[in-house]
């Protein structure tokens, strides 16, 4: 694969690398004709430190020889290796490939340890601790960056330790997040809701739905308007896991708290995706990053005690 945008770019480099070595290949020649006009006594007439002379000796056969071969090389390398523009080679090395291998190799070195867990169920394998611990580091590794090395994420990453799941929290339904990905989308709803002010009065609404601090009076206003939200976020606002619609009735915010928040929502709506993993990891890792995840909110460990 290339990372050129256009078929320009992968030309340009071709030329360039060509060029470079037609130019060598011309500097060999030429130096190796012309020879400077040098004096009866085979010197170019250059002297310094007082007696030392330059001859006018032309390039030892070795030395040519040595630069010719260097010029094959490189040709015969661009040829068999990638190197001219986006040009794939003869031999179809590539580093993707050789990264693959590496993978491959390693996943068939574990898989007798994911073996073990392939069969268990999630909740016993969140009392085994070899598995947690094989979970966290893979938690580590792949999730961290945007969930959150302690996985409580942060605003547009849900935390994953708190039991409040957008697209639902049972074993199946977390190995489907890890394993496709999820796409969460809340359309822009000013237009549906009416006036700015209209906005304002079911941003009340929604916060009262937590009881968290709102106008009351806007909020009775608004709450008429809020059948245009009911449809995914349900009538009483208690999410529908299906459509990745949050539960506004906790007090659990992913994409900030308070008026001002929400009014940005409704205005501009929200986009929100978690990459699928099915390409990265294997599906034994991914029963095992799952039943991690689940075990975060679901500790059996602290449970059992
Ligand atoms: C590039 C950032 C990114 C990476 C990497 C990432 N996630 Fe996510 N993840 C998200 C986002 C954003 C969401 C929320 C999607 C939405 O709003 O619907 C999410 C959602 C989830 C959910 C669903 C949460 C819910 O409430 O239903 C789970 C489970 C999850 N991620 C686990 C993981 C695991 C395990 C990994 C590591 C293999 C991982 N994520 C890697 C960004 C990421
Ligand atoms: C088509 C479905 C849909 C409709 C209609 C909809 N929403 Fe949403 N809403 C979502 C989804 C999906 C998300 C989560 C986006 C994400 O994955 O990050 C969301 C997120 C939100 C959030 C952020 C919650 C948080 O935890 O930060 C608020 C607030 C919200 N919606 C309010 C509303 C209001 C008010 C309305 C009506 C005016 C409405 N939504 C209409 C689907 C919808």
């Amino acid at each position: 694969m290339s990372d050129f945008i256009s078929g320009f770019w992968s030309h340009y480099v071709t030329v360039i690398s060509l060029a470079s070595i037609a130019a060598c290949a011309f500097l060999l020649w030429i130096t190796n004709r012309a020879r400077a006009p040098a004096g009866g006594d085979n010197t170019t007439g250059h002297v310094w430190d007082e007696d030392l002379r330059e001859m006018n000796n032309p390039l030892p056969r070795w030395w040519v020889g040595l630069f010719v071969l260097t010029i094959v090389f490189g040709l015969g390398y661009l040829v068999a290796y990638p190197g001219l523009g986006s040009m794939q080679g003869q031999l179809g090395w590539s580093t993707a490939g050789e990264y693959d291998k590496e993978i491959a190799k390693a996943n068939a070195e574990l898989a007798p340890v994911y073996a073990k867990y392939a069969a268990m169920p999630t909740p016993e394998m969140a009392r085994d601790p070899q598995a947690m611990a094989i979970g966290e580091r893979l938690f580590l590794n792949n999730c961290a960056q945007c969930h959150g090395s302690d996985a409580r994420g942060s605003k547009g990453f849900p935390n994953l330790t708190d039991g409040d799941w957008l697209h639902g929290g049972d074993p199946a339904k977390i190995q489907e997040s890890i394993t496709l990905g999820r796409i969460g989308v809340m359309p822009p709803m000013a237009a549906a809701v009416g006036t700015p002010d209209d906005v304002k009065n079911v941003a009340n609404y929604v916060l009262s739905l937590s009881g968290s601090p709102h106008d009351s009076v806007r909020a009775g206003l608004g709450k008429a308007k809020f059948t245009a939200c009911a449809a995914c976020h349900g009538m009483t606002g208690g999410g529908t896991p299906a459509l990745g619609a949050p539960n506004l009735s906790d007090r659990i915010w992913l994409h900030g708290y308070g008026q001002d928040a929400i009014i940005s929502i409704i205005n501009t709506g929200k986009t929100n995706q978690m990459p699928a993993q099915q390409e990265r990891l294997t599906e034994a890792q991914i029963h095992v990053l799952a039943s991690y995840v689940w075990g975060l909110s679901n500790n059996p460990q602290t449970a059992s005690r």
